[in-house]
């Protein structure tokens, strides 16, 4: 999706959003992930997260795995890539599919013009336009509780690993989807065949 205008007003898609439309300071497109994508997304990932990053309890549920399909997003302006979000298909709980959200990250230059707000919103709505009913995240609260994330949809689940709960936020994208939600997150997405597992690119980095 091309986002051309300078003040480009995010459309509601039909989810909870608190405050004012975003604007836009620069152009830029919101566009699948391509193969070619992949080493300045994780260029982006390490300046945003550095290498703890594959330590965190949610790359447990992305590990060896591949993104939902049409969920794995990048923004470009000036011919880079200055943002990526992918979502991935989990349980969340026994039989109750869902979505995890993150790795989010926009380029450093790039943050507070609405880009990270414009990749959820596009996130959100391709997800809800694929019959997806909710989708799970750790993260900032103070941030993602403008899209209607919120901890009390995550109570009673429990992640493969250590989390604050505080960051543990789910939203319904379908009333009532995580509704007496409970028992542990799994990861429900395809294996990755051909990608090295994320724990050995680790320790390659680290050699
Ligand atoms: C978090 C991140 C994706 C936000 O992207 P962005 O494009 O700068 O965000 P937006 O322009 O949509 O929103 C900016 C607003 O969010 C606020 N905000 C940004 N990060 C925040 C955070 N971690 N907690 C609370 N508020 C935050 C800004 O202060 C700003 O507030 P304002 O609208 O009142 O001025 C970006 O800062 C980033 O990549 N950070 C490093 C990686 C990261 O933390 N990813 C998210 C995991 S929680």
């Amino acid at each position: 999706m091309a986002f051309e205008f300078p003040h480009h007003q995010i459309a509601s898609h039909g989810f909870a959003r608190v405050g004012a439309p975003v604007d836009i300071g620069a152009a830029f497109d919101i566009l699948d992930e391509a193969p070619q994508d992949v080493s300045a997304r994780e260029a982006l990932l390490d300046e945003a997260f550095g290498p703890a990053r594959f330590l965190k309890t949610c790359e447990r549920l992305r590990e060896g795995r591949i993104p939902a399909r049409g969920l794995a997003l990048v923004a470009k302006g000036e011919g880079r890539l200055i943002a990526t979000m992918r979502m991935w298909p989990i349980f969340a709980g026994a039989g109750r599919p869902a979505l995890l959200l993150g790795p989010l990250a926009v380029a450093r230059d790039c943050r507070a013009l609405g880009l990270g707000a414009a990749m959820i919103e596009e996130g959100l709505a391709r997800a809800t336009a694929r019959n997806h009913r909710a989708v799970l995240l750790v993260g900032d609260a103070p941030y993602y509780a403008r899209f209607g994330f919120d901890a009390r949809f995550t109570r009673e689940l429990v992640l493969p690993g250590p989390v604050e709960r505080e960051r543990f936020l789910g939203l319904e994208l379908t009333k009532g989807a995580l509704e007496g939600a409970e028992g542990r997150v799994s990861g429900a997405g395809a294996r990755d065949a051909v990608a090295m597992p994320r724990r050995a690119r680790e320790l390659a980095r680290a050699a």
